[in-house]
């Protein structure tokens, strides 16, 4: 047989990947910008989480007649947050920047004590020239008497990787535009934006408990997602209604807030990705 009908000439095409704490990256790009040194850096602060021992205790996909872009877009940012979600609302301090620092002091001295390195990732922006692989960081205060994103603060799960207790933080995670994750002490969200056409996008949501948490004795399912479940039914109306507006004769676009700074970074990027190809 001759050598051009050997199978191994024919094989799969090899990708570029990479596992960071468990999270698989690929790339099929023949040179892939470089991810590492930004995981270099991110690697102390996620470690105590666990990363790599979570399971998926509840996926859910939400359809939403909207571009994708509009989807994520109101994903980046949080004006939205206090008028739109109630629920939200009662725990998370994104809503108010002011209340947000006030609480940042003792929110340190909680995750510090909790085994969390302190510190922020921020390699997105105007000046960056890589946002496919773009990485943010940060963790953030929830209010006084909220563990976690219970309906009344208390656990939810068992605590995360090696954390010592419940400090009362959330960590919002992103790497590159599409990789976006929420880190609480007990439990990750990661979600998922997949266009399906135009103006159809499936935004995919993943709930995460530490590997060895048992349903019905670590966990209450039910418990576990009631936030994320009603507050991505909040979203999916809100960013239908917004793609209502922009099909509208008369649109046209305003001004964003300075709570929306993630959006300004992500069009600029998304923009900058474009005149590139
Ligand atoms: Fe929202």
């Amino acid at each position: 047989m001759p050598d051009s009908f050997k199978s191994n000439n024919y094989s799969l095409k090899s990708v570029n990947l990479m596992n960071f704490q468990g999270l698989v990256f690929i790339c099929l790009a023949d040179n892939p910008p470089s991810i590492a040194p930004t995981l270099e850096k991110l690697a102390p602060l996620t470690q105590p989480f666990g990363l790599e021992q979570l399971k998926i205790a509840h996926s859910a996909s939400y359809p939403v007649a909207a571009n994708w872009k509009l989807a994520l877009e109101n994903y980046m940012e949080c004006y939205h947050c206090a008028p739109s979600h109630k629920e939200y609302s009662k725990s998370h301090s994104l809503k108010d920047p002011g209340e947000m620092e006030a609480l940042i002091p003792s929110l340190n001295i909680r995750s510090e004590a909790a085994g969390l390195l302190i510190g922020e990732i921020n390699s997105t922006g105007p000046t960056s020239t890589d946002i496919g692989t773009d990485c943010y960081y940060r963790r953030y205060p929830l209010f006084s008497g909220y563990d976690t994103v219970s309906n009344n603060g208390q656990p939810l799960a068992p605590l995360l990787g090696s954390l010592a207790s419940y400090d009362g933080g959330a960590s919002d995670l992103q790497i590159g535009s599409l990789n976006n994750f929420l880190i609480y002490s007990d439990h990750v969200i990661a979600y998922r934006f997949i266009p399906t056409g135009l103006q159809t996008t499936e935004i995919q949501t993943f709930w995460l408990v530490r590997g060895d948490a048992e349903e019905g004795k670590d966990y209450v399912l039910d418990d576990l997602t009631w936030l994320w479940h009603v507050t991505t039914l909040d979203d999916k109306r809100i960013i239908q209604h917004n793609q209502q507006g922009v099909n509208s004769f008369h649109y046209r676009p305003g001004p964003l807030s300075s709570m929306k700074f993630d959006v300004s970074e992500f069009r600029h990027g998304y923009l900058t990705i474009l005149a590139q190809e």
